[in-house]
């Protein structure tokens, strides 16, 4: 009877023992082929926990009798692997992060089994799973992390992004980018906790909302190359911990709003191909982070109010391909002020006729050049000494021509 009841905990002892000493338990034998069904684990002796050198790019936990799969990602796999349902249940239970990129497998036919519904922290998928359904996507509603890059959302409803992400409030970083999302940007935002979202590269149309004050934590926001229309909200303000700010590549149209100003942390700002006009705010060289400045191909006129000091503590500055924009020639110099044209004395835009296309032309080739003006000076000598070579040469080929008609008058009679 004692030996009976002892045998049990003794039996287990030594099995933690040996697990101890070999280093881990086993695989649970149902997780293992459910890898094997993704196509992982084709090497029957190969320990997908294995660390460094292991056949399946997967990390474990450390339960007995078996261990199991707590994250796992597919890579570059092959076009005949499918996400079978019978897979996802088997590795539910104990899978906290799951991730595909370049595996252009059959996306999952069935809804996710509840486990891997409330259990998945982090779900990404990038160039993979051919397309991704969105009503899929929602049921993930533990997420902190989710990242859709490069892959077709399916389509739909105007609201689809709040149908993803509405029951998803623990997000921290949500990324859906170049996925062919379509619709307005939510209303409302129900993430306390989210500090980046990127939602470049869709097709999100309408203007920026005025409650996007709701995302108050987040640090980067990229919403360049989508088909955003309307002004940069005032409420852009509110997002006091914002580092990086994109909103390049839309149809924004208004000035710079004012309470730009009171974003301590900004470092990049990124507002170039839109329809911004108005004169640029003086309160950007008052920014001490920002290190990226973005404001070409919009509409912007007036003097660039930057000092060369500023701008050479910046990485990146760009304002090219804004027609009415100029620089002050005893502040700034060519080098700097790439593609802008310089002031006159009134403080419009020098522009000699075929300066704009010149002008484009050297700030994309000439790294070093000088001014912009010497450049217009050499195309103005450059024009004229061709044209009279080409007078010079038409002149002698008509003087050649009524000789050679004299000589042959000459010869006839
Ligand atoms: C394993 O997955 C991680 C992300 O989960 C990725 O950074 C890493 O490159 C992958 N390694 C291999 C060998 O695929
Ligand atoms: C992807 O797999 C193919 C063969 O299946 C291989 O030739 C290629 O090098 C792999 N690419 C990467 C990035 O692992
Ligand atoms: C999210 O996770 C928590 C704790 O792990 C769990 O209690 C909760 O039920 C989950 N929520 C959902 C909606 O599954
Ligand atoms: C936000 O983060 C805090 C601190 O990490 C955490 O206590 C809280 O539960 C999170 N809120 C949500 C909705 O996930
Ligand atoms: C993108 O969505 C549109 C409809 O909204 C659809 O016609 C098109 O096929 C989608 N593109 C891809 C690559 O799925
Ligand atoms: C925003 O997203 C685009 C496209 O995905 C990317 O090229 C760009 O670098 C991102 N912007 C920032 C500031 O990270
Ligand atoms: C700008 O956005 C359009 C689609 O709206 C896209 O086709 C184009 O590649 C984007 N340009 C850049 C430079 O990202
Ligand atoms: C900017 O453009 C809008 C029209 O889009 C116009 O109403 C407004 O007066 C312009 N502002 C400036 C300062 O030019
Ligand atoms: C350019 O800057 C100089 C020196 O700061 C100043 O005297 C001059 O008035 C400015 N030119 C214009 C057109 O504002």
């Amino acid at each position: 009877m004692d030996d009976a009841a002892l045998f049990l905990p003794r039996l287990l002892l030594g099995i933690a023992i040996v697990a101890a000493i070999a280093g881990a338990a086993p695989l649970d034998p149902q997780q293992l082929l459910a890898l094997r069904a993704l196509g992982l684990g084709a090497h029957p002796r190969a320990d997908p926990c294995g660390g460094e050198g292991a056949a399946v790019n997967a990390s474990c936990d450390a339960g007995a009798p078996f261990r199991r799969v707590t994250s796992l990602a597919l890579t570059n796999c092959s076009g005949t692997t499918s996400v079978s349902a019978a897979a996802l249940e088997a590795l539910a239970p104990s899978l906290r992060a799951l991730a595909f990129a370049d595996c252009p497998a059959a996306p999952p036919r069935a809804l996710p089994p509840e486990q891997l519904a409330s259990g998945l922290r982090a779900f990404s998928c990038t160039a993979s799973l051919r397309r991704l359904s969105a009503v899929w996507l929602s049921h993930l509603a533990n997420l902190t992390e989710l990242t859709v890059a490069d892959t077709p959302l399916a389509t739909g409803s105007p609201t689809e992004l709040a149908v993803v992400v509405s029951h998803m409030e623990h997000l921290t970083r949500l990324t859906i980018s170049n996925a062919n999302l379509s619709g307005f940007l939510p209303h409302h935002w129900h993430c306390p906790n989210l500090t980046h979202l990127d939602l470049s590269g869709n097709r999100i149309t309408g203007a920026i909302p005025d409650t996007l004050t709701l995302l108050g934590g987040i640090t980067h926001l990229n919403l360049s190359s989508n088909v955003l229309n309307g002004a940069i909200p005032n409420s852009i303000g509110d997002l006091i911990s914002l580092t990086t700010l994109d909103l390049s590549n839309n149809t924004l149209s208004g000035g710079i709003p004012d309470t730009v100003s009171t974003l301590p942390e900004l470092e990049v700002l990124n507002l170039g191909s839109n329809r911004l006009n108005g004169s640029i705010p003086l309160f950007l060289a008052e920014m001490r982070g920002l290190r990226e400045l973005n404001l070409e191909n919009n509409d912007f006129d007036g003097m660039v109010p930057f000092t060369a000091k500023f701008l050479s503590r910046l990485r990146v500055f760009r304002a090219a391909g804004n027609g009415k924009l100029c620089y002050n020639r005893s502040v700034l110099s060519a080098e700097i002020a790439v593609g802008v044209a310089p002031c006159d004395k009134y403080g419009f835009p020098v522009l000699p006729p075929p300066a704009t296309a010149r002008s484009e032309r050297s700030a994309d080739y000439d790294d070093g050049g000088g001014d912009a003006e010497t450049d217009a000076g050499a195309d103005t000598r450059g024009g004229p000494s061709a044209a009279v070579l080409g007078a010079a040469i038409g002149l002698s080929c008509l003087a050649f021509l009524v000789i050679l008609l004299v000589c042959l008058c000459k010869v006839c009679r």
